[in-house]
């Protein structure tokens, strides 16, 4: 029987880090499905059309270079908001949650809407300062130019389409545990993550 766990949250949470060291933990696969949704995005910067480049999504798309610079993002929060991109992405994510042997999925709506039984549900937070700050070092430290303000515009701005959007907007489940990583290390969040599933457990 799988195991599933849903970590949601806005981007620079910390949720892509607690997840990897979540699955880590307890030796379950992990499915980042901001990948998707970036793959689709850096397939329409290339002048596909969205829903098709969905539909005809492969494995192989979510190793590409080049998902993680800012373009590609906001370029994901805008397909993100199509229905039918959505739509073509959710038998891949549901077959990967019943994996033998656990899975960890991270991204937006999946404690809501892609694996609403999920056997435990976090939602990860921060400020949008706060998570401004880490996204800015951390693309200081890959070597891309860019400044503080430029950052936090842009985290606010993916925030906002992704909370306002219709269909399976940014949101914690009801029956998530809320973990606000502010004031956190991230060896403390990684530590209350795994606390809160082993409650579930
Ligand atoms: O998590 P990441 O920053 O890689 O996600 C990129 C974009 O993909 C998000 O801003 C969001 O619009 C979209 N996304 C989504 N649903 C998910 C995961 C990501 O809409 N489950």
């Amino acid at each position: 029987m799988g195991f599933t766990i849903a970590i949601d949250g806005p981007a620079a949470s910390g949720k892509g880090t607690i997840s990897k060291a979540v699955a880590r933990h307890y030796d379950f696969g992990h499915l980042d499905t901001g990948l998707l949704y970036r793959a689709v995005g850096r397939r329409m910067l290339d002048g596909q059309e969205p829903v098709a480049a969905a539909k005809a999504l492969l494995a192989e798309d979510l190793a590409a270079d080049g998902l993680r610079i800012p373009e590609v993002a906001q370029a994901a929060s805008k397909v993100a908001v199509i229905p039918e991109v959505r739509a073509a992405l959710v038998d891949f994510q549901r077959a990967y949650a019943r994996r033998a042997g656990g899975a960890v999925l991270d991204g937006r709506d999946i404690g809501t809407v892609i694996c609403p039984d999920a056997e435990a549900k976090l939602f990860i937070t921060a400020s949008a300062e706060v998570r401004a700050r880490r996204r800015y070092d951390e693309l200081c430290a890959n070597g891309v130019q860019t400044d503080y303000q430029t950052v936090l515009a842009d985290t606010r701005e993916r925030d906002h389409r992704d909370s306002s959007r219709a269909d399976a907007p940014l949101l914690a489940a009801g029956d998530a545990v809320v973990l606000d990583t502010s004031d956190m290390d991230i060896g403390a969040a990684v530590s209350a993550a795994i606390a809160a599933v082993d409650a579930a457990y």
